[in-house]
């Protein structure tokens, strides 16, 4: 166990949390904006992904323009165009929650998530730490940078899924990299772990993790992350699953690897899609 730390207090952590989760969420700084998604085999998904293909090398995209829409970027449920985050202000507020919990418990161990996109779910955490002048833990972003796999046929749950389709989810270690900049925020205390989870997972140097949060959406890359870094949370550290109520396939592996560890943990709703458990 860390030595219980006494976390920063004050209007000012407060307002400059408050104002990254704004910014990395976009919440309120401009119309909707939001990022058109065509399902993968539509005829328009097909023409967008050919389009993409087409001009990879500029930054082309269908965007819709609108009303801000408070609810759907409180709950995350909308991909917004340009910022840095999709989960919304609920699901960042849960990561603060979760990091300020185990730093004033003295729960040993970094912060990781599994399935990054643009990295602000990440930024926001390793803001978290910098409010609280937490020096000892790290943030580890483990993405692809070239979005999801195909379903590889080891689980029925990912049959047909489309994810790996998107194209939008693509987003390059070097653009992820230049987020954090953006906010002061890219230092040594952030490490990027790229590559499949299947093959970066299992041998990374990562030895306790206080919040593990898992963001993957298929059935496989929850297992894929879950079964290499559950066991280096230690008790009174938390398991974060971003997409538990939005993709069954996602559920679907959280209860098949609660059965099988026998983990009976109450699970918590953050907002329609994410929910997190505290390990005891
Ligand atoms: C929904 S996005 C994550 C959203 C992000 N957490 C945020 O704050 O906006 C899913 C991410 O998971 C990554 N991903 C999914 N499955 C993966 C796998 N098996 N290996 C590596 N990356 C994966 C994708 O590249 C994509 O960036």
């Amino acid at each position: 166990m860390s030595s219980p730390a006494s976390l920063a207090t004050g209007p000012a952590v407060d307002l400059y949390l408050t104002t990254m989760a704004k910014m990395l969420t976009r919440y309120g700084f401009e119309g909707r904006n939001v990022t058109v998604k065509f399902p993968g085999r539509s005829y328009e998904g097909y023409l967008w992904n050919l389009l993409r293909i087409a001009t990879r090398d500029r930054d082309v995209r269908i965007v819709e323009s609108g009303e801000f829409d408070a609810e759907r970027r409180a709950n995350g449920r909308d991909w917004p165009a340009d910022a840095e985050t999709m989960v919304g202000l609920k699901r960042l507020a849960n990561v603060r929650q979760c990091l300020e919990s185990v730093i004033a418990d003295g729960v040993p161990g970094d912060f990781i998530e599994t399935g990054a996109w643009r990295g602000g779910t990440c930024i926001y955490a390793r803001a978290v730490l910098a409010a609280h002048g937490v020096t000892d833990r790290t943030v580890w972003v483990a993405d692809s940078f070239q979005g999801l796999p195909a379903p590889d046929g080891r689980f029925e749950a990912d049959a047909g899924d489309q994810h790996h389709t998107k194209i939008d989810l693509a987003i390059s270690v070097e653009q992820v990299q230049e987020n954090f900049a953006r906010y002061e925020l890219l230092d040594d205390q952030v490490k990027f772990l790229k590559g499949w989870f299947s093959d970066t997972l299992p041998t990374a140097p990562v030895e306790q993790i206080a919040v593990l949060r898992l963001d993957g959406d298929m059935y496989a890359s929850t297992v894929d992350a879950l079964e290499p870094l559950y066991d280096k949370v230690p008790v009174g550290g938390y398991i974060i699953v971003d997409d538990y109520g939005a993709v069954k396939g996602c559920a679907q592996a959280i209860h098949d690897f609660r059965e099988a560890r026998g983990i009976t943990d109450e699970i918590h709703e953050i907002d329609w899609a994410g929910v997190y458990w505290r390990k005891s």
